[in-house]
């Protein structure tokens, strides 16, 4: 295959990709890597303006030359034998295949060696499989310049048995780093390999000569963003978060229930003990954001103990089986007290030099209507919460605040967090409540997540009157507010048409919380660039694909004059 098609080819897979991308993930920051079937169509509309066009395609194999010379297996004892086999392929007659491994950690490496520079990104994708049904992992390894071997997760597929096209592996290797490769482990059947390419992502570059935004606000409120631990692998992605945001990290995911609550561990703890009030948690998914926080000293946002979503239904089932009953409101009430007295207790005990400033101690629990959320699972109905099914309303809000007041280390406030939170029933229902936990003494604050809309511009929602109103009524209420996910859309895929609107409504925004910037303590923004946005068509952020800074970037920074 000539370089034209093969890069006609790879432009297809990262379309098909960003679809996925776009798609799939509706509540999280950006994956890092991207699974799609291998059997789905292609479809080339995708709409959103990628380029690739400087990409450089490093390294390509489908295995039906038979050259098999970049790959190895990890050490000279892994038992692992490596050949090219006719037996099963994907594209092409031929496919790489890996028998004769004894444990999960044998397996083929890709060597990068020779291929990739430090400090520069490339972009992997590959074609995988394992015999049986076990997922394959697929993991960045390279010795550091102490000798020390860092291993780096990039993603793990779906069951095995079937192929596996994972596409978009963001990867790069530090400065420091002497050889490195991509390691396919897992199981312990055979694992095949087809598609692989490395590609070199056109460099994005920060603008280094552009103010900071976190130094232009910082007598105002800290400004900060929400990473995922996929974004500390790209290098101008950390820069571009030194340079804006370095007051404040929210870990985009990690810190939710579903990534926090152990279901193994509290499984083991039951069957031990007798007891299931007392749920086991691990912090695992969000160590690497957490120590980055800590290498640079960063206040960090937990976001967020309750909420109706991203939590296991097993949390809330009688023996922790997700198929059993629900619990009795006691016995949840315990669960609960238990969690968040075990949640900051590892927390501070793993990280007692992180400043854990602000905790959005429940998200999301008021409809637009000032009611509660219906009652039942959210992954059965969506919208549907839990924590209604079991207590008939919203009193586990007051529980969970008194908690939370209780094992909260020093100087973290405490904070309701919402979206829609200027419209009216909504609004009205958070400052009723708010206004009883102050006199009870156990909230500091609002979140305004701030997930707004630009549109066209005239037709902005919220318009920037109606988001002041409702800024103006948690600033009046002598707590304390926060800016928890700010990002705002332009159409669809419109390219740069609205970018002026949108950098007009930002302005709007931010001049109307730098008028209130005697009540508001934080604005956070979600993400970073457009491109690792979950609203990623919608171009709601301050910075681009390239990471250059949009219109709005400079309106914001005018809002402040
Ligand atoms: C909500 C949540 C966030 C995040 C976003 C979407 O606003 O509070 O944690 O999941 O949705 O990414």
């Amino acid at each position: 295959m000539n370089k034209k098609l093969l890069l006609i080819l790879c432009l297809i897979i990262c379309s098909v990709c960003m679809i996925t991308a776009c798609s799939s993930d509706s509540s999280s920051g950006s994956q890092g890597g991207v699974e799609f079937a291998a059997d789905e169509d292609v479809n080339e509309e995708t709409g959103k303006q990628v380029s690739y066009d400087s990409t450089e395609i490093l390294f390509y194999t489908n295995f039906d030359d038979g050259d098999i010379s970049r790959f190895s297996t990890r050490s000279a004892d892994d038992p692992t034998s490596l050949a090219v086999t006719e037996e099963i392929s994907k594209s092409g007659k031929k496919s790489l295949c890996a028998s004769g491994r004894k444990s999960e950690k044998d397996g083929p490496v890709l060597k990068l060696d020779g291929l990739c520079e430090a400090n520069k990104e490339y972009c992997l994708n590959v074609t995988v499989m394992q015999k049986d049904k076990s997922p394959v992992n697929i993991s960045l390894e390279y010795t550091d310049s102490n000798g020390g071997l860092q291993t780096q997760p990039l993603f793990t597929t779906k069951e095995g048995g079937r192929w596996h096209s994972v596409t978009q592996l963001v990867v790069s290797v530090p400065e420091d780093y002497q050889s490195g490769y991509i390691c396919f482990d897992g199981g312990t059947s055979d694992i095949y390999i087809d598609f692989i390419n490395v590609m070199a992502l056109p460099s994005a570059d920060i603008e280094f000569d552009i103010e900071s935004l976190c130094e232009v606000f910082k007598d105002d409120f800290k400004v900060g963003t929400a990473i995922t631990p996929s974004d500390l692998r790209s290098v101008s992605t950390v820069a571009l978060l030194e340079k804006h945001f370095n007051q404040s990290i929210t870990v985009g995911n990690e810190l939710k229930p579903d990534y926090v609550l152990n279901l193994d561990a509290s499984l083991a703890y039951f069957k031990e003990t007798g007891d299931d009030e007392h749920p086991q948690i691990s912090f695992e998914a969000a160590k690497p954001v957490l120590d980055y926080a800590r290498s640079l000293n960063i206040p960090v946002r937990v976001h967020t103990l309750v909420w109706h979503s991203q939590t296991p239904t097993w949390f809330f089932k009688e023996g922790y089986d997700p198929k059993g009953n629900w619990v009795s409101q006691e016995k949840m009430t315990a669960r609960l007290e238990n969690y968040i007295k075990v949640y900051f207790e590892t927390l501070t005990e793993l990280y007692p030099d992180i400043n854990f400033y602000a905790c959005d101690v429940v998200n999301e629990a008021w409809m637009e209507n000032g009611r509660p959320r219906q009652a039942g699972d959210c992954k059965v109905t969506d919208g549907a919460s839990a924590w209604v099914k079991i207590y008939g309303d919203n009193s586990f809000i007051e529980k969970a605040f008194t908690f939370a007041r209780k094992y909260a280390p020093e100087g973290c406030k405490l904070y309701y967090n919402d979206y829609n939170e200027y419209m009216d029933g909504k609004l009205n229902a958070i400052v009723e409540m708010a206004e009883d936990f102050k006199a009870k003494g156990i909230i500091d604050g609002i979140g305004m997540q701030s997930h707004l809309d630009v549109r066209k511009g005239t037709d902005a929602f919220p318009s920037v009157d109606m988001y002041k109103r409702a800024l103006d009524t948690y600033c009046s209420m002598g707590l304390d507010v926060q800016i928890t996910e700010l990002d705002a859309t332009v159409p669809n895929n419109s390219g740069e048409k609205y970018f002026e609107a949108q950098a007009e409504y930002y302005k709007g925004i931010m001049a109307a919380a730098y008028e209130h910037r005697d009540n508001i303590s934080a604005v956070i923004f979600w993400g970073l660039s457009d491109d690792k946005s979950w609203r990623a068509s919608g171009q709601p952020l301050l910075f681009d694909g390239n990471n250059k800074a949009k219109p709005a970037f400079y309106s914001v920074i005018e809002s402040r004059k």
